[in-house]
């Protein structure tokens, strides 16, 4: 059994879709035993109680990310040992070291299809905005590999969503969410799980 430690900063829809996954079809023989919060009180902690998942809040306060990262890796050796971390709508980066350390151990979700809308100061509501600035008439999510580049590490899948006349930030995050996000992720997952990807000249195969 993989051990999975999800990493989250607010509501936790992307994890929600990761338990209900795990409870109904599994997630490839990987099992989520830690939620890690960077924010008090996070709704995606409350999430995780409910379904009887150990969560962590771990503050970043006054810290750089060097040490918010020391500070993070010392709960996963020695308490979480996780074999997989999962980046759901967690917002905080990682020291080039913790990448590397973890390096094909981390996936995250981005909600456009990269490298579009993509980068430092690119998340949340953002990304939906930008979106719509530019008048693109597709966008959608992706689940990639992180790396030491925001949003720069290898593509795992994506998933293409329409953008609809009238579309405010909001419906279209929403539309992106349920449409590609709630899917993509615990598909990925099983698939890492699965021992599927494999990684080779910075792009990813699945066999
Ligand atoms: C999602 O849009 C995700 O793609 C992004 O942050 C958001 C998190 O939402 N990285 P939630 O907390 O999973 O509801």
């Amino acid at each position: 059994m993989l051990k999975i430690a999800v990493f989250v900063s607010g509501g936790g829809t992307n994890l929600q879709a990761l338990i209900d996954r795990q409870q109904t079809k599994g997630l490839g023989g990987g099992e989520i035993t830690a939620v890690i919060s960077s924010k008090k009180g996070a709704y995606a902690l409350e999430r995780a109680e409910k379904a009887g998942i150990k969560g962590y809040f771990v503050s970043g306060k006054g810290l750089s990310v060097d040490e918010y990262s020391r500070k993070l890796d010392e709960l996963l050796e020695n308490e979480v040992k996780p074999d997989l971390i999962v980046l759901a709508g967690f917002l905080k980066i990682f020291s080039p070291d913790f990448c590397k350390k973890y390096s094909g151990r981390i996936l995250n979700i981005h909600p456009s299809l990269i490298p579009s809308f993509c980068g430092d100061g690119m998340y949340g509501l953002h990304v939906h905005e930008a979106a719509l600035a530019k008048g693109v008439k597709v966008t959608g999510a992706t689940v990639h590999f992180v790396d030491a580049v925001t949003d720069g590490g290898p593509i795992v899948m994506q998933k293409a969503v329409e953008v609809r006349e009238g579309d405010t930030p909001e419906a279209l995050q929403q539309r992106v969410m349920e449409q590609a996000e709630h899917i993509l992720l615990p598909d990925a997952v099983t698939l890492f799980c699965q021992g599927r990807l494999k990684i080779k000249d910075g792009r990813v195969s699945i066999s």
